[in-house]
């Protein structure tokens, strides 16, 4: 059984072809919940900041990192993700790297980016919290000027790292505290479960700050249901093994919790052997919050349309109504101001219903 929500005015979804709604979907408003903007940063745009920086790389050419990408599970791409991110040292270079990323964002419908980063990778190689956090956040804000994105950031905690560095790392980005609307969790999940991090999340919290974090990607459903308990997360990243707990499931479902799924990240980490594979279709249909996302669209062979177009594809039984609601799932989960939500989501159904109308 599908739910769906209902449109703020009436669309014959019937009337949309199924050629047509690939474009339909690639011209829509759309919000990217879950991208790591150190994994938007392109082989191409590796090589430029080396050069740039001085930095010598293991690679000897393009071509060389990216056949490198070749990953056989979470830890596989990681040791490659953190080893380009090493690259970046200026405040340019954070800049450089988002403005890269939200300009293909807005090229493809994005009003909404939400952009996780993660400060540890950086701190520790001793780049100053400031001239990371100030870097991107001068990206988000040229993007709002030039395009009219919402782009916003949210600092992620290393959960390989101690909670005592993810509440050290909390305190040095405090200066900046405006400059970011909330926390994650992310990089190697097996073995490192929310309940470590309860203390900085709690912290989080007082701050204002919103909660997301990373949990059943590779990591069993109980990571879900202690990032609901111990974290208060708001939204979580990826989600996908809830299905292993039915109860979890209905509880998601009921509590209206988003998942922000990434289809291709998860076909080249092998969480599923193919897109066809996927339960993105089957999650929608019991109810759940679902959303679609790019994860680290440099490294995983796509950025937001090529995840909805490959998911399409692979799914041909996903119908117009079914697109419309991942797309409005998308912008009714952002951390945005309900009466901005509502905007986006009302140009969201005249797109549709003008789609509609042929
Ligand atoms: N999972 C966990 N950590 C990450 C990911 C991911 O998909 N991408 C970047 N850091
Ligand atoms: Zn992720």
């Amino acid at each position: 059984m599908s739910t769906f929500d209902t449109p703020s005015r009436p669309i014959d979804f019937g009337r949309i072809e199924s050629d047509e709604l690939v474009a339909l979907v690639r011209t829509a408003p759309k919000a990217e919940l879950h991208i790591h903007i150190e994994g938007s940063l392109e082989p191409e745009l590796i090589f430029d900041l080396a050069a740039r920086n001085g930095v010598t790389l293991a690679y000897p050419s393009v071509q060389a990192l990216r056949s490198a990408y070749a990953f056989k599970d979470l830890q596989s791409f990681l040791d490659v993700y953190y080893a380009g991110a090493s690259v970046l040292l200026t405040e340019q270079d954070f800049h450089d790297m988002a403005w890269a990323y939200l300009k293909r964002a807005a090229a493809e419908g994005v009003v909404c980016a939400e952009l996780f980063f993660d400060p540890q990778t950086h701190t520790q190689r001793g780049v100053p919290m400031g001239v990371v956090i100030q870097g991107l956040k001068r990206a988000c804000d040229q993007a709002q000027q030039v395009w009219g994105l919402r782009a916003e950031l949210i600092l992620c905690f290393l959960r390989h790292l101690t909670e005592e560095a993810a509440l050290q790392t909390l305190e040095e980005a405090m200066p900046y505290r405006d400059h970011f609307i909330g926390v994650g969790l992310d990089s190697s999940e097996v073995g490192h479960p929310p309940e470590k991090f309860a203390r900085v999340f709690a912290r989080a919290g007082e701050l204002g700050l919103h909660r997301v974090a990373h949990a059943g990607e590779e990591g069993p459903a109980a990571y879900i249901t202690a990032a609901l308990d111990l974290l208060k997360a708001q939204r979580i990243d990826h989600g996908v093994r809830c299905t292993e707990d039915p109860d979890l499931v209905q509880r998601l479902v009921r509590e209206g919790i988003p998942l922000t799924v990434c289809p291709l990240s998860n076909i080249k980490l092998c969480v599923f052997p193919s897109l066809a594979a996927h339960n993105l279709p089957g999650l929608l249909r019991a109810g759940l919050v679902v959303t679609v996302n790019s994860d680290d669209p440099a490294y995983f062979g796509g950025y937001l349309n090529e995840n909805y177009t490959a998911l399409l594809a692979a799914h041909p039984s996903l119908s117009a109504q079914h697109m419309w609601q991942l797309l409005r799932n998308s912008l009714m989960a952002s951390f945005a101001p309900p009466a901005l939500k509502l905007q986006w989501a009302q140009r969201l159904d005249e797109h549709f219903a003008a789609g509609a109308r042929g």
